[in-house]
């Protein structure tokens, strides 16, 4: 088989800024050891976020330019608004500007004290919007997706028995909603089989209770089930995803991944009630239902980037590019999540680092190191993003795993930039007994992640 190339030429690029290895020190020095609060001139190669930082096609660049900002009735809406209904076939579709407004319109409708909202596993922002409404976020993800290094195809599954138990346990009228993450990214990027999709979903019927798709990243998930599940190697992507939805209540959408947009999001839904509620929340926090928090030219471009991504040969190319990433370090011995996801390579800070505690933050280590060696930025998904204290001891409790995360743009960065990438990541690998522990020297409440300061342990 001949390489998988890049199924795009470029038509604009943008230069990058090199800096030194001294200048990238004091950088993160000021930045208190947190890239989240580096200057993005400052990074080489931004591996921070998969999440709006598309290249959109010359195509989307002409929906731009053609949006109609009406406030009421756009034609971009209209166009958007059957992209989105192509692929989810829901009645109700209602435009946000990204995704957490999606979840915190849905959350602050079915969350609340006393609830419990299952998921494979929650994305920080489900987690913070859900906990925030008053109600539980519970993980309930498959045995092997907590295994970093046993490999599966479908690490992003969710624990069926585990969900029965907890319906049982906790009361359907508890429950107001399931979720299932695809593809499951604080796991690792890690795709969730049609066979899981249509349990979760046979188990939500029977206790009816509605399961909705946290869809970032659905076409990613789709072109998994094609290359991995029997029965689907015939099947063209847009008919995996319209089979997939098709097994759910609605969805929730951040545009800024698998719509391949800058910015944008929707929900997707069927209950005509619900619908309602959402809308009426909308206008007060988003906007009218035509635009919800977005303009006439987002729309278009969401609509125009749909079309764009379900492309199996731009599907064959974005998983393959993150995949020959994860091979290459893997060869030098990195440990990382196995196999790569769709989106993002995780390295295992646990493995990379036994000899620093998650109460260190090995994975925020790491993350630093890649930025001094090369200027790449990463980020930590671990105990700084996902830990807790003890509300009676105040220790930290830890998730299950440390992690850090080289997430790829989409359509941004060339096979040459993903050596480097690379070369980087296993310099750092070589010289990892000389990395230390951190501690945080300042939190938020919630999201901690985005802001903390820190210092290096002496
Ligand atoms: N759900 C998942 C699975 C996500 O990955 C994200 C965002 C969201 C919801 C929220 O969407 O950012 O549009 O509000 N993930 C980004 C990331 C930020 O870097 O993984 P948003």
């Amino acid at each position: 088989m001949k390489t998988i190339i890049e199924p795009f030429k470029i038509k604009s690029v943008e230069p990058i800024r090199f800096t030194t290895k001294e200048e990238r020190i004091k950088i993160l020095e000021k930045a208190g050891y947190n890239p989240f609060l580096i200057h993005a001139d400052d990074v080489l190669i931004d591996l921070l976020t998969d999440s709006g930082t598309s290249a959109m096609s010359s195509k989307q660049w002409a929906g731009i330019m053609d949006g109609d900002e009406a406030y009421a009735g756009s034609k971009s809406f209209f166009r958007f608004e059957s992209a989105v209904r192509k692929i989810t076939g829901d009645k109700f579709i209602i435009p946000t500007h990204q995704g957490r407004a999606a979840e915190k319109i849905l959350f602050s409708i079915l969350g609340g004290p006393g609830k419990y909202i299952p998921n494979n596993t929650h994305f920080d922002t489900t987690r913070a919007n859900i906990e925030f409404s008053g109600a539980e976020a519970v993980d309930l993800l498959c045995e092997v997706g907590k295994h970093p290094e046993q490999k599966a195809d479908f690490k992003g599954n969710m624990d069926i028995e585990k969900l029965e138990n907890f319906i049982k346990e906790t009361g359907v009228e508890n429950i107001p909603l399931v979720m299932l993450t695809v593809t499951n990214n604080s796991g690792g990027g890690q795709p969730v089989s049609m066979q899981n999709v249509k349990d979760v979903s046979a188990l939500c019927k029977k206790y009816n209770i509605p399961l909705f798709f946290d869809a970032c990243r659905f076409a990613e998930n789709a072109y998994f089930i094609k290359k991995r599940e029997k029965g689907y190697e015939n099947k063209s992507v847009l008919e995996i995803c319209q089979e997939m939805f098709s097994y759910g209540d609605g969805a929730t959408m951040s545009a800024k991944k698998d719509a391949l947009v800058n910015i944008g999001g929707f929900l997707s839904l069927n209950d005509e009630e619900l619908a309602m509620k959402c809308r009426n929340l909308l206008i007060v926090t988003e906007g009218f239902p035509t635009y919800g928090g977005l303009a006439g030219r987002d729309l278009e471009a969401v609509a125009q980037g749909l079309e764009e991504v379900v492309d199996e040969h731009y599907l064959q190319y974005r998983i393959r590019s993150t995949e020959y990433l994860g091979e290459k370090v893997v060869a030098a011995g990195v440990p990382i999540i196995e196999p790569p996801g769709g989106h993002a390579i995780y390295i295992d800070a646990k493995r990379f680092l036994p000899n620093i505690s998650p109460s260190q933050y090995p994975g925020q280590s790491i993350v630093c190191e890649l930025y001094i060696e090369g200027g790449v930025r990463a980020v930590e998904i671990g105990s700084v993003m996902f830990g807790k204290y003890d509300k009676k001891t105040s220790e930290l409790i830890s998730p299950p795993m440390e992690l850090v995360r080289l997430a790829i743009p989409r359509r941004v960065y060339t096979q040459s930039h993903i050596d480097f990438v690379a070369e980087v990541v296993i310099e750092v690998y070589k010289n990892r007994d000389k990395l230390k522990g951190y501690e945080i020297t300042y939190e938020a409440p919630m999201l901690r992640h985005f802001t903390a300061k820190f210092k290096p342990v002496k």
